[in-house]
């Protein structure tokens, strides 16, 4: 393959990598997006907190329709990130008067002012999405319809708590949780089925956007079981979510056959599958020998796909956390991505297109 989206192409699947717009603006970045992805995520810009003023009113942040633009001009797909979560929310989104807070990026009980009740957490959610899906459709046409790039979007992300937690049944205990119980999870879907694959989407397509839940680390055993359960208990409600997200923020010293049984685990449900935000951390100092060693990890991570789509069909796409070292959130723990501050391909790229004998 001469590309990341040749070769994960040929396995049916999208291949992936999150954006902002300092790629959109940069040639060079945007040259190695165009020849090596045929999707991409907004690595922050559609983020909730983003949608709103400091007056609380909604409209399409700027930088999110720049990103959908680029998308949209260069047959690009979007995978939407995030309707839900814990973080990046507005406060006020939390308050029984909205007033009583500003607007803050970090979500958390205001001295002062109470907290919302659930029924107004609910009806805020449903807003939110109503009003996501309705200036995404007023801007790009109903979903599904040819000029609408969005085709998959994180519903929920990052539900489950980092450790075993049996007074919170594993769920994270946020602020949504502690005033909605798991309910905020399955309106949240609801609404997003009802907007995305309903009431924006072109007459006649059918279910144009995959709707995912999505959550970290699920190579560890504690949080792929506490995912497990929820998803469970998600299907026996009848929630309309299609497809199980694995971030896989990893390192070297990460165990593949745990990330092979994360994904095999998760086969089970019958669900489409993705990996949403793939790096591999190196480590410092950053050696050649290492870098060469991650190649042979990407090289792995794309056995593992490759032989999970062979027998379950299931991956909805692969995505990577950032183009070039230098713009990941996790630089500062070794290079973790496929292509170098040059935007020249590391051997993490070359192992990533399925080439071992080359890295
Ligand atoms: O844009 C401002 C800039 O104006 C300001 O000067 C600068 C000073 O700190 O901050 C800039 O905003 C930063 C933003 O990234 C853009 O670079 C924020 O502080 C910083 O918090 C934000 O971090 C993002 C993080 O989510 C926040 O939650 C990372 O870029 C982004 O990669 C990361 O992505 C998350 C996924 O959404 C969910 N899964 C985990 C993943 C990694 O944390």
């Amino acid at each position: 393959p001469s590309s990341i989206k040749d070769a994960y192409g040929a396995l049916g699947m999208n291949a992936g990598v999150a954006i902002d717009t300092r790629e959109v603006g940069n040639d060079a970045a945007k040259q190695v997006v165009l020849k090596n992805f045929n999707q991409i995520t907004a690595e922050n810009d559609m983020k909730p907190e983003y949608w709103y003023n400091d007056a609380h009113e909604f409209s399409m942040p700027e930088n999110a329709k720049t990103l959908l633009h680029f998308a949209a001009d260069n047959g690009l797909a979007v995978y939407g990130h995030v309707l839900a979560w814990h973080s990046q929310t507005p406060d006020w989104f939390f308050q029984a008067d909205e007033n009583c807070a500003d607007q803050n990026p970090t979500a958390g009980v205001i001295e002062g002012c109470a907290l919302a009740s659930k029924d107004q957490m609910l009806e805020r959610e449903r807003a939110h999405i109503e009003n996501v899906a309705k200036a995404i459709a007023d801007e790009f046409g109903k979903f599904g319809s040819d000029t609408n790039p969005i085709k998959a979007f994180d519903v929920v992300n990052e539900t489950i708590n980092d450790g075993d937690s049996p007074e919170t049944n594993g769920m994270r205990n946020s602020l949504w949780y502690q005033i909605t119980g798991e309910d905020y999870i399955d309106k949240s879907f609801e609404y997003a089925n009802q907007y995305l694959n309903g009431e924006y989407a072109e007459p006649g397509v059918t279910h144009p956007v995959t709707l995912f839940i999505n959550d970290y680390n699920t190579d560890s055993a504690g949080k792929l079981g506490r995912y497990q359960s929820l998803i469970k208990r998600l299907v026996e409600r009848n929630v309309p979510f299609d497809g199980i997200g694995h971030q896989m923020h990893i390192q070297l010293t990460t165990s593949t056959a745990n990330v092979e049984n994360a994904l095999e685990t998760m086969s089970a449900f019958g669900k489409k599958q993705a990996i949403t935000e793939l790096d591999v951390a190196t480590g410092t100092p950053v050696t050649q020998a290492k870098l060469v060693e991650q190649g042979q990890f990407y090289y792995k991570m794309n056995q593992i796909i490759k032989e999970q789509q062979e027998k379950h069909h299931q991956f909805f796409s692969v995505s990577v956390w950032g183009v070039n070292d230098g713009r990941s959130w996790r630089n500062s723990e070794g290079a973790p991505l496929l292509f170098n501050d040059e935007y020249q391909a590391k051997p993490a790229y070359t192992g990533f297109i399925g080439d071992k004998d080359n890295l």
